[in-house]
């Protein structure tokens, strides 16, 4: 198993969308391994395959305490149940260090294929509800800083841009 390198905002690569999951095969079940191992080395409870520059709709997410329960959620939908909205501040592995407070539906319905390419549906609450939401808007290009003004977008791009020439 390996860790792969996370992408971080504003890497033009995290604006592509992914494309369908076709094929269940070995090596699909070998990268959600990986995706796994990389989540959980860097302490997330979510990652959606785009953020290590795989473009398919493959969404790993980990909610539990003990961090024992990994989900995979591969091609996911949502339906929105009602238009009940919800806050919660949300960070993302690819802005590390940011916390910002998104607003979104809070009942929905997931449908998703497992690894196996076999469908589920999942009413989820809480925190699965948010985080799905976030992961399906990676799949989709989209990042949580989408949701704040451009003012406080770019001091954010700005910081960032910052550390990443220090690592240069
Ligand atoms: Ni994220």
């Amino acid at each position: 198993m390996a860790i792969l390198q996370i992408l971080e905002f504003p890497d033009p690569r995290l604006r592509t969308k992914a494309a369908p999951v076709v094929e269940f095969n070995d090596t699909l079940q070998a990268f959600v391994e990986d995706m796994k191992t990389t989540m959980y080395d860097a302490n997330g409870i979510g990652l959606a395959a785009t953020q290590v520059n795989v473009h398919q709709r493959i969404v790993v997410i980990d909610v539990s305490e003990n961090n024992d329960n990994a989900q995979v959620f591969i091609n996911p939908s949502i339906d929105v149940l009602d238009e009940l909205m919800h806050e919660y501040d949300e960070g993302c592995l690819s802005i590390p260090g940011f916390y910002e407070t998104v607003k979104r539906p809070e009942h929905i319905r997931i449908t998703a294929q497992d690894v196996h390419g076999e469908t589920f549906t999942l009413e989820p609450d809480g925190v699965l509800a948010v985080c799905i939401q976030h992961e399906i808007d990676h799949l989709d290009g989209k990042l949580f800083v989408d949701y704040i003004s451009s003012m406080k977008r770019n001091r954010i791009r700005k910081k960032l841009e910052k550390q990443h020439r220090q690592k240069a």
